[in-house]
């Protein structure tokens, strides 16, 4: 058995790699995988809670992998794999599930948030938990969305990972983790899983904000730099950030589109460049074309290289398969060892 710790993390089948996804998550896989016994997967089965479109699945499933492969994550280090492969998730889902209670399911910000959009309410009212009883059969909410925080604890725990480099929007998941980390040892008497944690090499968790001047970069607020944007596409999507008039006053504070521009800046752009902007801010002589240009210029240096080898890793089938067959080959190992744990801890044995 290895002696280092053990990191797992993953992302949803639903679609290509953004900026939040690269800075909240892959750029830590990434830098993780030489000191640590990582594991990094796809969530197929988690993305059927939002997108149930088979003639997408499996393409999305292949992009991220080579999004994964393109971003520098070595599989030589690091076991690559796909959560389908993994049969002994779904059944240490159903066992889990036993501990878990529907209250405190119902209670996650994420489930409310996309119960509501299932159900196409707008407002943030309180009676979503009345209208997801309702009778409409049109307008439901999935159990597998209910479940979503069991599933993602399976993830993790059935690995036993100590580690869980995820973004600041995935904290609650990772609260609740660690809560039926604690219950399942306690109930049964056993020290099986360990207490995962974020991990941000010592600062704080990211959310990357969008283009739009509010809230976070997501696939589903359709304000997203991909990694795999073409230049051109990058260049204009950057140019038509939102911004504010310009400031009116010497040393105002900073309008919102303004500091999430200085964010983004932030993560790929130089110390030096990104004080420059924030003076010339405080100075009123900010010019916002100069600004967007220059961003777009630093994300471009982050963006290029992976896209290209995006390009050669996605056309290249035959290598995607190998390198996931390999993987799933490691994590079932593994897998299949707590899920034995688990049934015996259960009472579930064999005759
Ligand atoms: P999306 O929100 O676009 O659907 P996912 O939910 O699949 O993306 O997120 C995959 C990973 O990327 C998670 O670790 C999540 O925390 C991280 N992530 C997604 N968006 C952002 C963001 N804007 N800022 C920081 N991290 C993010
Ligand atoms: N819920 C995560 C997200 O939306 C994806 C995910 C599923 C995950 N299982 C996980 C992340 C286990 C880390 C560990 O981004």
């Amino acid at each position: 058995m290895s002696e280092k710790e053990i990191v797992l993390s993953g992302i949803r089948a639903t679609g290509n790699l953004h900026l939040g996804n690269y800075y909240g998550a892959l750029s830590k896989f990434v830098k993780m995988q030489n000191d640590y016994d990582c594991l990094f997967f796809i969530a197929d089965l988690h993305a059927l809670t939002t997108s149930p479109d088979p003639d997408a699945l499996h393409e999305n499933v292949k992009n991220i992998l080579a999004e994964y492969l393109a971003a520098g994550i070595d599989p030589e280090k690091a076991t690559i794999f796909v959560q389908s492969d993994v049969p002994e998730i779904s059944e240490m889902y159903l066992l889990l599930n036993m501990h878990v209670g529907i209250g405190e399911l119902m209670r996650t910000a994420s489930f409310k948030d996309k119960a509501r959009k299932q159900l196409g309410l707008t407002d943030n009212g309180d009676d979503i938990e009345k209208q997801i009883i309702g009778t409409d059969s049109n307008k439901r909410v999935n159990a597998g969305l209910l479940t979503y925080p069991t599933l993602m604890a399976v993830d993790i725990l059935i690995q036993k990972a100590h580690k869980v480099p995820v973004g600041k929007d995935q904290e609650q998941h990772l609260e609740l983790t660690r809560r039926f980390a604690r219950r399942f040892n306690s109930f049964y008497g056993v020290d099986l899983f360990p207490e995962p944690e974020n991990f941000n090499f010592g600062g704080h968790a990211v959310k990357v904000p969008g283009l739009d001047g509010s809230g976070k970069m997501g696939k589903s607020e359709g304000n997203c730099i991909y990694l795999v944007d073409e230049e051109k596409v990058l260049r204009k999507k950057v140019m038509r950030a939102v911004t504010d008039e310009g400031p009116k006053e010497l040393n105002q504070p900073l309008s919102q589109p303004v500091e999430n521009l200085l964010t983004l800046m932030e993560l790929t752009s130089t110390p030096e460049i990104v004080q420059s902007y924030r003076d010339a801010y405080a100075d009123c002589s900010i010019r916002y074309g100069d600004l967007k240009k220059q961003l777009a210029e630093d994300i471009l240096k982050v963006t290029t290289p992976i896209r290209e080898r995006y390009q050669d890793i996605r056309s290249d089938d035959a290598y995607i398969s190998r390198v996931v067959r390999q993987g799933a080959e490691r994590a079932r190992e593994r897998a299949a060892r707590t899920l034995a744990e688990v049934r015996q801890a259960m009472g579930i044995r064999k005759f």
